[in-house]
């Protein structure tokens, strides 16, 4: 694992950027794994303005995004590919066909599944994973259990995740139960992994997941197993290392 400290949100996010955009530079027809979250907008914000100023470039790149919602139609405003149609794909030169977000309206999640998996297999398999973590140490939706989910599968949510995503949500009622997100076998088969993480509340998480056994307790704590692993955290998310 590799560990980089940030001095704070601003300069996390720079330094994911830098990571992102030299990925570019080196493979243009790279297979970026995306998440969504407050997390990663600093970062989205500073691709954006990259691309904008002709410094990173697109063009070629795929894009596959970690998770997406059960239930709510694709224009929703609280959906997965709502959010990153707004906060990165409609502000960059990515082209649409390079999109790839699971379809949270699919009939058959079975079949919904197996398709998502194909669709990275095809694609090559993903290149740079980027990731956020949960304040339980979910990473995807891929939550604590007693054993590791390998491939894209669906879940239900725990109630201490709808609990902290009911922030988007008018009610917490409205927070769907179920989403389907990449496995844990999903995200370590990608050959680069890069997990951000901002601020004190999330410190206690980062230490657990890090710094302590690998369980499936903590989801995240496989990423101690990757062999390219790399956290980048601020002061306060790395303040009980
Ligand atoms: C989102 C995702 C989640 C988030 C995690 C942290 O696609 O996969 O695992 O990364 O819940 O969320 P934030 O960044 O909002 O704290």
């Amino acid at each position: 694992m590799r560990l980089i400290r940030a001095a704070d949100y601003t300069d996390m996010s720079m330094k994911a950027a830098g990571i992102i955009a030299a990925m570019l530079t080196i493979k243009p027809g790279c297979v970026l794994g995306l998440a969504t979250g407050e997390t990663p907008l600093g970062l989205y914000r500073r691709l954006v303005d990259s691309c904008n100023h002709g410094e990173v470039d697109f063009s070629q790149a795929k894009a596959f995004n970690l998770d997406e919602y059960r239930g709510l139609e694709p224009g929703a405003e609280q959906s997965y590919r709502f959010f990153m149609w707004k906060n990165l794909f409609s502000k960059i030169n990515i082209r649409t066909e390079n999109l790839y977000i699971p379809d949270g309206m699919a009939g058959d999640p079975e079949a919904e599944c197996s398709r998502y998996e194909a669709a990275i297999a095809g694609c090559g398999g993903i290149d740079l994973q980027l990731l956020g973590i949960g304040n339980n140490g979910h990473i995807g939706f891929n939550e604590p259990g007693d054993s590791f989910a390998v491939d894209t599968h669906l879940v239900d949510l725990s109630e201490s995740t709808i609990d902290a995503n009911s922030r988007f949500f008018g009610d917490r009622e409205e927070v769907p139960k179920q989403a389907y997100t990449m496995g844990v076998g999903s995200i370590m088969r990608a050959r680069k992994a890069l997990l951000i993480v901002s601020g004190r509340q999330k410190a206690g998480i980062v230490r657990r997941a890090f710094f302590g056994g690998v369980s499936p307790d903590v989801p995240a704590s496989i990423l101690q197993l990757h062999s390219d692993f790399t956290l980048i955290g601020d002061e306060a998310a790395l303040s009980f290392i």
